[in-house]
């Protein structure tokens, strides 16, 4: 009795020590990343998508058993460049990089190549380099042609989705042009396919360009930032609008540049509801969903980060256990060196119409969030 007592007492406890290594083992639901570590370097916290996009990343990686070291770098090159070497040094077996600037990372790649780590491209194409495995994102070409077509239809030009309509009015509209970040491989997929959608309607004269600054040179916005757009937009409305000429549209590229971009017209005099431009936008950060609601900016492209960063995840545990890595285009993007293996998300327009529907019903945002 006694002895049966004891060895059924050991076999208790043998299974108790087997359930927590089960558990520590999953780490998670449904886990089995063994604790191993990933890397996950974003630009910066100053805008809310990359925010949203790092803990997004983080809990899937988690939630599969792996340990995250999450890093923001504030849009500085050398401590981004710095905190994937600490991510290499640490053991990080993958890597999934947003970069501030793609062409800056060649030499901490090599690393990452020397020590066989997988690399994931996030969002931001990673250039000039052969060591970038697959990249995560979105059709940046139709975000530029859905910004393109949603200043069409904020003139009463287009449909949404560019369809033309019938007796449409036949301008002349008045339009300025921004684009973001020339370090940034987007900022020419999302300019070249605004250009895409508005040139016919600048060929014909239905828009003007009242500055004449046309090239993504002219346009650009270094680091995306809404200050410099600023300053660019209030330029552009003393040099070229300062007589009783009115601007009536502003492509942006993204809602940071569109928030600066609202701020120079309302310091110039421009009151919404009489004659405020239609003014483009990315991402569906909440002030400029709210922005939308209140009819200062006329639209957004939804990203839905959510999605991108389960993807991503899912991309960099699969290369690093050496598992096939799903792609749905192997052409689109090239770096320079190569075409890297992507997956494109799609991307949705949203307008003040949609923004329940696409952000609110699906979670994205509150109801509070958007009308608090
Ligand atoms: C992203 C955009 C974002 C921009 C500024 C781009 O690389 O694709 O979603 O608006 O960076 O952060």
């Amino acid at each position: 009795m006694k002895k049966r007592a004891v060895l059924s007492l050991i076999a208790a406890g043998a299974m108790v020590a087997s359930l927590a290594a089960c558990s520590s083992d999953s780490g998670g639901e449904s886990g089995s990343g063994d604790g191993a570590l990933i890397g996950v370097a974003m630009p910066t916290k100053s805008s809310e998508r990359w925010i949203a996009d790092g803990k997004a990343v983080k809990k899937a990686l988690e939630d599969q058993g792996y340990k995250v070291d999450l890093q923001y770098a504030e849009d500085d090159i050398p401590t981004q460049v710095n905190q994937i070497e600490n991510m290499i040094t640490k053991g990080a077996e993958a890597l999934i990089i947003a970069s501030i600037d793609g062409t800056t990372l060649t030499n901490i790649l090599q690393d990452a190549a020397d020590a066989e780590i997988p690399v994931i491209a996030y969002d931001r194409l990673l250039m000039d380099t052969e060591n970038v495995d697959y990249y995560a994102t979105f059709d940046n070409k139709l975000v530029g042609n859905q910004q393109g077509w949603s200043v069409l239809h904020g003139l009463g030009l287009t449909e949404l989705d560019g369809t033309p309509i019938e007796g449409a009015p036949a301008g002349p509209f008045n339009i300025e042009l921004f684009a973001g970040s020339l370090d940034d491989n987007n900022a020419f997929f999302f300019f070249d396919g605004a250009m895409e959608v508005l040139q016919p309607f600048i060929d014909n004269g239905t828009l003007v360009v009242g500055s004449g600054q046309t090239t993504i040179e002219q346009a650009a916005t270094l680091r995306w930032d809404g200050e410099t757009a600023q300053s660019r937009m209030e330029d552009l409305l003393t040099a070229n609008y300062s007589d009783d000429t009115k601007v009536n549209a502003v492509l942006s590229p993204y809602d940071g540049i569109s928030r600066g971009i609202i701020g120079a017209l309302t310091d110039a005099g421009y009151t919404k509801g009489d004659a405020w431009p239609v003014i483009s936008g990315q991402d569906a950060e909440i002030d400029s969903v709210k922005a939308i609601n209140e009819d200062e900016q006329y639209a957004t492209i939804f990203k839905d980060t959510r999605e991108l960063a389960k993807k991503a995840a899912t991309m960099a545990i699969a290369a690093l256990n050496g598992d096939e890595v799903e792609v749905n285009d192997e052409s689109t993007y090239n770096n320079n060196v190569k075409d890297v293996p992507s997956y494109l998300l799609q991307p949705e327009t949203v307008v003040k119409d949609n923004i329940k529907e696409a952000l609110i019903d699906t979670g994205y945002w509150t109801e509070k969030e958007v009308n608090g």
